[in-house]
């Protein structure tokens, strides 16, 4: 296969040019070489390494009227991801070497390379730690027990340790439980107005502030899930500068989106951690340009629509996202100036494979072929009907995006393709 004609983005030595990208046997490969596979006219397009999300939910085992293995790997392939890392809160849970190898064995058919995450506690009830080396050994790139925060110091402390020996993240979503004992909306003027109780932002620093200290004392890589507040982002910020060994995660919700939604949207917009304000906002846009912030995930986590379409106390958390992230960042990171296209490929593919230590996230040749190719002028309006999830819980249905994916390719073989 070759490329013809592409502006080729790799953050791997920051290349940033027109030229041709050829393929031979699912690698990339230096040409100009004779090909037989397809040709493709690059005019006007930009090819990312492959993005990669290391924040999905694909329901599967257990949930499979929201989503399964097949379904949210299409709808990564729809939005440009070639890799997804999938959480461990499906039913049964991935807390055993046995429900690793189900996600692994579906993997082989999915449309995208899937890499399960293990669960740090037992049934996620922040108790007894799993066994980590048989999760390695099942093939895990991460521990997280995402959806319910990590409660005890101590058991943190402990799993941290073990962790680095094995050489495997943890990924802590950051909430003070008996801060937040509510639905998904921030503590302030909204939740005021809603007369609804609120998830105050200092919940989710303070689980920050605790994490930075014991990845500093442990030495273990801890990852931040989702950050949304202004606080954490300057807590993580001065850790970095202080060589503590922390990584951090956004969504498009939290750089896009404020509070104000859940008035419009209602439980559409309920997510958890919330949406904060536009302070929270603008500090994680700055998150992301001086590189306090490493990656954009999505944390795509698909509801049914009857879990979303009732009042905000009665809703589920969580909204979908692979098939709108390429174009929100494009559209508001940008074709507002704030980021160029060299820092959009970091965080959406260079980094988050660093983080997980895959061999992805680059374009150099002998790399496996993974590529996101995407016009990045093409506007287009969000039609979660045509979503190829199995759900439609997005808040960002209806708004013209300007950036748009048209072909996936991974190992080589294109995933998702549309012409012109
Ligand atoms: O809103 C959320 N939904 N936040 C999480 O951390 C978990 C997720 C889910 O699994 O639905
Ligand atoms: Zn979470």
């Amino acid at each position: 296969m070759v490329i013809k004609q592409v502006r080729i983005i790799d953050p791997t030595d920051n290349r940033d040019e027109i030229g041709d990208l050829y393929i031979r046997a699912g690698e990339i490969t230096h040409g100009p070489i004779e090909t037989d596979g397809p040709v493709i006219d690059g005019r006007g397009l930009t090819a990312f390494p492959g993005l990669i999300d290391l924040h999905v939910h694909l329901r599967d085992p257990g949930m499979l009227h929201k989503e399964d293995i097949h379904t949210g790997t299409m709808a990564a392939a729809a939005g440009g991801f070639t890799s997804v890392a999938c959480m461990p809160n499906t039913r049964p849970l991935l807390d055993t070497p046995e429900t690793i190898a189900y996600v692994n064995e579906r993997a082989k058919t999915a449309h995208a390379r899937v890499f399960p995450i293990g669960a740090v506690t037992v049934g996620q009830n922040g108790q007894a730690l799993t066994d980590f080396a048989a999760l390695k050994s099942a093939g895990i790139v991460a521990l997280s027990d995402d959806g319910e925060p990590i409660d005890s110091a101590t058991l943190l402390r402990r799993t941290l340790q073990i962790a680095k020996h094995l050489n495997l993240p943890i990924m802590n979503h950051c909430e003070d439980r008996e801060m937040v004992q509510n639905h998904g909306v921030n503590e302030g003027i909204v939740a005021e107005k809603l007369g609804l109780p609120g998830r105050p932002a200092v919940a989710e620093v303070i689980q920050v502030a605790r994490d930075i200290l014991l990845a500093q004392d442990t030495g273990a890589h801890l990852h931040f899930c989702h950050i949304s507040a202004a606080g954490s982002v300057e807590l993580i910020r001065r850790a970095k500068a202080d060589g503590i060994p922390v990584t951090a995660e956004t969504c498009p919700q939290y750089f896009t989106l404020t509070e104000d939604a859940l008035l419009e949207l209602g439980a559409l917009a309920r997510v958890n951690p919330p949406l904060r304000t536009a302070a929270d906002r603008d500090a994680i846009i700055a998150g992301l340009i001086d590189g306090t912030l490493d990656t954009i995930v999505t944390d795509h986590a698909p509801h049914a629509m009857e879990d979303k379409m009732v009042p905000i106390p009665q809703a589920q958390s969580g909204m979908i996202g692979l098939e709108t992230a390429l174009g929100l960042a494009l559209t508001f990171l940008y074709h507002t100036d704030k980021l160029d296209l060299l820092s959009i490929a970091r965080l959406m593919s260079y980094n988050p494979a660093r983080i997980l230590n895959l061999p992805y996230g680059t374009l150099q040749p002998g790399s496996p072929a993974d590529i996101t190719l995407f016009d990045p002028h093409e506007t287009w309006t969000v039609e979660p009907e045509n979503f190829h999830s199995k759900s439609r819980n997005t808040p960002f249905g209806g708004m013209m995006l300007r950036g748009r994916v048209r072909y996936t390719i991974c190992d080589g073989v294109v995933r998702y393709g549309v012409e012109r």
